[in-house]
């Protein structure tokens, strides 16, 4: 196996060692962040003066050559290295000789990792991003299309108050937004180049480091060698704002899996996105929504994990941290996928209107709108309450549906009833009469969804 060291070791290293030690199984998924960072290291050392021109020359065209033979797919990463940065030099080092070994010069593998780490970060947050958008321009979509649906709202899953079906979709545009901003602030941090921060206190060659943030991209250059070799703030920052991610598409696949039942019976998912039963031919499984809520656990696994890793190392870096590829490696692939796949199935979704609004029918849902009547008559909200919790009891006796009572019978409970009574109740009127700013009447989720709209403008 190739190993960057060697010289002060007087026996071969056990192989049980080597294999334990070994990163390459995975941190291979850096090479070409590890080959660009080479790459604008060597233009630095150049400009710099710290290496020759020619040989300079020769390491950046050398590492141009295995780029473009990793990307045509000439080229791919054998696990014979103990890590990624010592396969791209073992490859440097056959192509061009022994000038290869100067690329090393003014660096360390510890600022060399976290560089690969938020180049890869980098780009990966961009595609997250782009898959929110994806999702959310179809919960408006969907919004846009079904304005006007009502269906129960709920609270402690119980029918609460009639709700407008886009407003509820609009929810979670708003979840994923907020997700979104997170990301988007979270990117400052990650934009930060640590490289030329060498192992831990820089390094004695007059390297320029504000050359090689403007080579590679990065927006700031770190302050402190010492932070910039020890921070996993980053890693851990973004799987915490992963872990909110995939906690709201849990939520909307739990929706997604009730809805679908046969209790519920709201929605119908489309067949590309079920499975069926190898034993029920009847059946027709929401598994997409139930692997998101299942994967959602082990991207909360991932977090807690690296919060642990790091939760008591000294300064500056440990081996402990190789730790923290994995569970970012992971957490990328479940949240990119978890997204295209719930995008998948809410465009696809067929939405079953009159079984949400008949499931309105005799369902109290409209109580808090008779009360609110009684407390604009002048009545005290508690004593309405009273009443109203009396109307409903003998309509539960009487096995009457609230909306179906005549004048004479609400005025038994109240003086205070009029037959504007009678115009007040059907779901309709109680969504509409709920108009505050965020409410669910139809004006003012219209007036959302131009929100929504202007959201997606800009970001
Ligand atoms: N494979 C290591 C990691 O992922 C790279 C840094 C190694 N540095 C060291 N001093 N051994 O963390």
């Amino acid at each position: 196996m190739d190993k960057l060291w060697g010289g002060r070791f007087k026996k071969e290293i056990s192989s049980i060692m080597l294999d334990f030690v070994a990163s390459i199984g995975f941190d291979k998924k850096l090479v070409k962040y590890d080959i660009q960072g080479s790459i604008a290291h060597a233009k630095m050392l150049k400009k710099c003066q710290i290496i020759a021109e020619d040989e300079a020359n020769k390491i950046i065209n050398g590492l141009s050559n295995i780029l473009e033979e990793i990307n045509s797919g000439n080229l791919t990463v054998d696990d014979q290295s103990e890590d990624v940065h010592t396969w791209v030099e073992s490859q440097l080092m056959a192509k061009i000789g022994n000038v290869a070994g100067k690329l090393h010069t003014a660096r360390s593998r510890n600022d060399q990792i976290t560089l690969d780490e938020r180049l890869y970060l980098k780009e990966e947050i961009n595609i997250i991003q782009q898959k929110l958008k994806d999702l959310m321009e179809i919960l408006l979509m969907v919004s846009k299309k079904y304005l006007g649906i009502i269906m129960p709202g709920y609270t402690h899953l119980q029918h609460a108050q009639p709700i407008l079906f886009s407003h509820h979709l609009l929810a979670y545009f708003f979840k994923f937004n907020r997700d979104l901003e997170r990301l988007q602030d979270l990117f400052k941090r990650v934009d930060v180049l640590p490289l030329g921060s060498a192992a831990l206190g820089g390094t004695s060659y007059p390297i320029d480091r504000q050359f090689v943030a403007i080579e590679l991209n990065f927006s700031k250059v770190s302050p402190n060698s010492i932070d910039a070799v020890s921070d996993r703030d980053f890693i851990i920052e973004f799987l915490s704002d992963a872990a909110m991610i995939m906690l709201h598409l849990s939520c909307l696949s739990e929706e997604i899996i009730l809805w679908s039942s046969n209790e519920f019976d709201f929605i119908e998912l489309d067949d590309s996105f079920c499975t069926g039963s190898s034993i029920m031919p009847q059946k027709k499984n929401p598994d997409a929504a139930e692997l998101i809520r299942g994967k959602t656990g082990r991207v909360y696994g991932h977090l807690m994990a690296l919060l642990n890793v790091m939760k008591a190392l000294p300064l500056t870096y440990n081996h402990d941290m190789q730790e923290d590829k994995e569970p970012m490696f992971d957490t990328v692939e479940v949240i990119k996928k978890s997204l295209t796949v719930m995008t998948g199935m809410i465009s696809t979704v067929h939405i079953k209107q009159e079984n949400m609004t008949d499931s309105l029918k005799g369902d109290f849902s409209n109580t808090t709108e008779l009360a609110d009547y009684l407390v604009k008559k002048g009545i005290a909200f508690r004593e309405a309450h009273r009443i109203v919790g009396e109307i409903v009891l003998y309509c539960i006796d009487k096995k009457k549906n609230i909306e179906h009572l005549n004048l004479e019978e609400f005025k038994n409970f109240h003086s205070t009833f009029q037959d504007d009574v009678l115009s007040i109740l059907s779901p309709a009127d109680v969504v509409n009469s709920k108009n505050s700013y965020g409410g669910t009447s139809i004006e003012k989720v219209k007036e959302s969804i131009k929100e929504a709209e202007k959201t997606l403008e800009y970001i």
